[in-house]
């Protein structure tokens, strides 16, 4: 798997900035946005041109376009969706496709309960974006699904990595992309990131 931890030093500023215990709800929103920005312009620094001739102010010229590959952000219910804007900034045309995850509290194991996803899923790039790539279950979850309907090209966007998460998903889907904000130590044993970010949703939806 292709890891890529991001080293721009907007990227480091902006989540150093995350960390803090006491970020408000709309600070919180603002960088993971923010974040998801940065990550989608190094994420897709691969996308094909080809070029095409198109009329300017003084007659033909040729200019560059992305080539008709098709986009579809993929947010993972709900922490996801904070980050989903971001991608959307640079490519505004993308469909999105949402799926929902949820942990069975018998088994422990991630079960998708929703997805809707975009159509011809199979002819576009899926960038699927979490926050937290913990234990790593829900994104193998959600790709999982996602190649079970055919996507062939995925890359994944989060702020903050795990180790465990990281082999986790490099040993389900080794043919993915991993983008991250930074890698992290450890996971505690409540499956929480250190030092991490503290529960990701709650902070964005304000629900703590
Ligand atoms: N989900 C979170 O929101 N935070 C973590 O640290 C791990 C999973």
């Amino acid at each position: 798997m292709k890891i890529v931890e991001v080293k721009h030093p907007l990227v480091r500023h902006k989540i150093g900035l995350l960390r803090a215990a006491d970020i408000s709800t709309k600070h919180f929103r603002e960088l993971a946005r923010e974040i998801g920005s940065l990550l989608t312009y190094e994420a897709t620094t691969d996308l094909p041109l080809e070029s095409i001739t198109i009329t300017g102010w003084n007659g033909p010229v040729a200019i560059e376009q992305i080539q008709g590959k098709k986009v579809t952000v993929v947010p993972i219910l709900r922490a996801g969706l904070g980050m989903m804007d971001g991608v959307l900034e640079h490519l505004p045309s993308a469909r999105i496709s949402v799926v929902g995850i949820y942990r069975d509290e018998d088994t422990l194991q991630p079960v998708p309960y929703f997805h809707k996803l975009a159509p011809k899923i199979e002819q576009r790039l899926a960038i699927v974006v979490d926050p937290m790539l913990a234990t790593g279950g829900s994104m193998i979850a959600t790709i999982d699904l996602l190649k079970q309907q055919g996507c062939q090209h995925i890359k994944a966007l989060v702020l903050v990595a795990a180790p465990e998460g990281i082999a986790a998903l490099a040993s389900a889907h080794p043919d993915i992309e991993l983008y991250t904000a930074a890698i992290d130590q450890q996971l505690n044993k409540q499956g929480y990131i250190l030092p991490g970010l503290g529960d990701a949703g709650d902070k964005l939806f304000g629900t703590k």
